[in-house]
């Protein structure tokens, strides 16, 4: 049976990339005609909150739910305050859908260079972010404002259930790609109840899983090993602004915000999981064809793998390589193909493999 895709490009450079990916979509139903897409498209953007007055319509969550997967391009225009796509698109979406996974890919292309000299082995690991409670959090406020006194508080919220699900998410993920080690960023010897807790109930969860090693490193600690030994990590496990940061400074040390990809995952599978490049609606380069169409294929592969297609997602990353080999990049990778030559290249190397 078909899987049915509900396809939100968005703004800017969104609906430029996500055009390269639809069309990979759909070379893979020819390729292999065992996996079929049906894919629906929403164009719930600015102009549409322009128009509307909101970012969707009423019933959209709603229209949303009957998908097994949704592809997400990227939001934001100058015409329409930031936290208002955000917080009334996206948001909701992860709210709404349970997707209480961020799973983010820090893995490096062949052919692609790091910030790093001298690298004989490639960065391959993934960040698995908690992406519902903890620092961000609405709970909190503001005292005595516009005096001396004026103070602020932020509260995290973490709770022993949450805790539990992503550490067991991230060691089952280990564990079915047959990996050694867990890594979990903490700061308990500084933010003392938050992640105490988060410490304690970590390790708990790693007691059920002897074969696989946990190591925990301190935030601070853990983003400069990031830059000096980013080859020593398998897997990380990260709260929600811990996991935030981390995943952009992964992104840059494989190569940047134009071949980084995302998965905000339902593990449950009781709503659609959403797959969405990190990278924004860069207004700088809308227009151009100069997008870099690699996030947001990667973004369409970790979602046919999410399908249970493992081997095509590995396909579509062959393709990827094989273009960036033939030297067809766009300028943020150094070179100068358009949007549409570098999605081409990669559908024509699909084609061969
Ligand atoms: P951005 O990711 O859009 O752009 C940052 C820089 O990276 C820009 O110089 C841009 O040209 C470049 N860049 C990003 N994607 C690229 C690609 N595929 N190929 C080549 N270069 C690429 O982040 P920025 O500028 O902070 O935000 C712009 C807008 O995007 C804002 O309205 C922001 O709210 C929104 N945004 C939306 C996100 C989403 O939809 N999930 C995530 C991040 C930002
Ligand atoms: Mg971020």
């Amino acid at each position: 049976s078909k899987h049915r895709i509900a396809v939100l490009p968005g703004d800017g450079i969104g609906p430029e990339v996500m055009q390269e990916a639809e069309q990979v979509l759909s070379l893979l139903g020819e390729v292999d005609p065992t996996f079929q897409c049906d894919v629906t498209a929403f164009h719930w953007n600015s102009d549409y909150y322009l128009e509307h007055n909101r970012m969707m319509p009423e019933d959209g969550l709603e229209r949303l739910k009957a998908f097994d997967a949704i592809l997400f391009g990227a939001i934001g225009d100058s015409r329409v305050p930031d936290h208002v796509t955000v917080w009334e698109l996206i948001m909701p979406i992860r709210k709404k859908f349970d997707q209480y996974i961020n799973y983010r890919p820090v893995k490096q292309l062949k052919g692609i260079r790091t910030p790093f000299k001298d690298m004989n082995q490639m960065i391959d690991f993934s960040i698995i972010r908690e992406n519902a409670e903890g620092e961000y959090s609405n709970s909190g406020g503001r005292l005595y404002e516009g005096t001396d006194r004026e103070l602020a508080i932020q509260n995290t919220v973490m709770t022993r259930e949450g805790i539990k699900k992503v550490s067991q998410f991230t060691f089952e993920y280990a564990r079915s790609k047959g990996l050694k080690k867990v890594t979990s960023a903490t700061k308990s010897n500084a933010v003392i109840h938050s992640m105490n807790f988060w410490d304690e109930v970590v390790n708990e969860v790693s007691s059920d899983y002897p074969d696989i090693e946990m190591e925990r490193i301190y935030i601070d600690a853990l983003a400069a090993f990031f830059v000096q030994k980013p080859q020593a990590f398998e897997v990380v496990v990260a709260s929600n602004l811990f996991g935030d940061i981390l995943s952009d400074l992964g992104s840059a040390v494989v190569g940047g915000l134009g071949v980084s990809p995302s998965a905000n995952i339902n593990p449950s599978r009781d709503y659609p999981s959403m797959f969405e490049p990190v990278h924004g609606s860069a207004p700088d380069i809308k227009g151009k064809g100069i997008a870099n169409p690699v996030a947001q294929i990667w973004s369409a592969a970790l979602m046919v793998e999410h399908l249970g297609r493992s081997d095509l997602h590995t396909s579509i990353l062959q393709a990827i390589e094989d273009s960036i080999a033939a030297g067809v990049t766009t300028p943020d990778l150094g070179g100068k193909s358009s949007t549409k030559e570098v999605g081409s290249a990669i559908r024509n190397h699909l084609k061969i493999r």
